[in-house]
């Protein structure tokens, strides 16, 4: 008895070895026994797939998704981009210019990185009106071709201008300035306005103290 089975044993072994021996070629890879595991028969990411005719095998993010702001295996969030992951909910009318005003809040910190990414995006995509300064005399201004005339961020009405009106005039325009959020994420355009603000803080550092002196002079003559 169990000398049959050790027999049986050596046969299935030295199948199973001949079989192994087979070799690969062309189209076909070999014998597996175990093909269904080897195999997958996963769709591929980018192809159609059959079960999903409205998608391909990846699958299309449902319609609204919103991106996670953070990582998503650790669950870290960070909070200021949380908001900025959510939809603008401001519409294009002027209640809502006004609105943004008086809520929005930059949710980026002034960090030099920030200020600088700020900067680099001002300077590719605004500073041809705005000018690098902010003072509206762009090349193209200066240059007579564009007929519109941008603002100094110094003027009045502009240097102390609430961050959620300009978030608001780059997301829809404003005016002869068209909308950037089609070139500009949210977290780009709060990055510009944080550049703004801080050439804003520069000019009033520098021209403040000429305006008190004017007002002192003034008090007392
Ligand atoms: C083609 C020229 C042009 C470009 C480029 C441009 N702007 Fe303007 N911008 C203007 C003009 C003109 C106005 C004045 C609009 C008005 O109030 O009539 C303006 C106004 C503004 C205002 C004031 C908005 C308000 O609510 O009154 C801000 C802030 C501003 N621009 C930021 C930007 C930023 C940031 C960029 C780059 C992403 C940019 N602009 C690119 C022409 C331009």
């Amino acid at each position: 008895m169990k000398r049959s089975y050790f027999l049986i044993l050596m046969a299935a072994a030295v199948l199973t070895g001949l079989q192994a021996c087979k070799k690969a070629s062309g189209d076909y890879p070999g014998d597996s026994y175990t093909w269904d595991m080897m195999y997958s028969k996963a769709y591929e990411p980018y192809a159609l797939n059959p079960l999903m005719p409205d998608s391909v095998g990846a699958m299309l993010p449902v319609n609204g998704t919103i991106p996670y702001p953070g990582n998503a295996i650790s669950g870290q969030m960070d909070p200021a981009l949380a908001s900025i992951s959510l939809p603008y909910e401001y519409a294009k009318t002027d209640e809502d210019y006004e609105r943004a005003g008086l809520e929005l809040i930059n949710p980026l910190q002034a960090t030099p990185e920030n200020i600088a990414a700020g900067q680099h995006a001002f300077n590719n995509m605004c500073a041809v009106c705005h000018g690098t300064e902010g003072n509206g005399k762009g090349v193209i201004v200066a240059s007579g071709k564009y007929g519109a005339v941008p603002p100094s961020y110094f003027d009045a009405g502009y240097i102390d201008m609430p961050d959620g009106k300009m978030f608001h005039s780059i997301t829809y325009g404003k005016n002869a300035m068209g909308s950037y959020a089609y070139a500009l994420t949210k977290k780009e355009r709060w990055q510009i306005i944080l550049y703004i603000n801080s050439m804003q803080d520069a000019w009033l550092a520098s021209n403040q103290p000429a305006q008190t002196q004017v007002a002192e002079t003034d008090v007392n003559p």
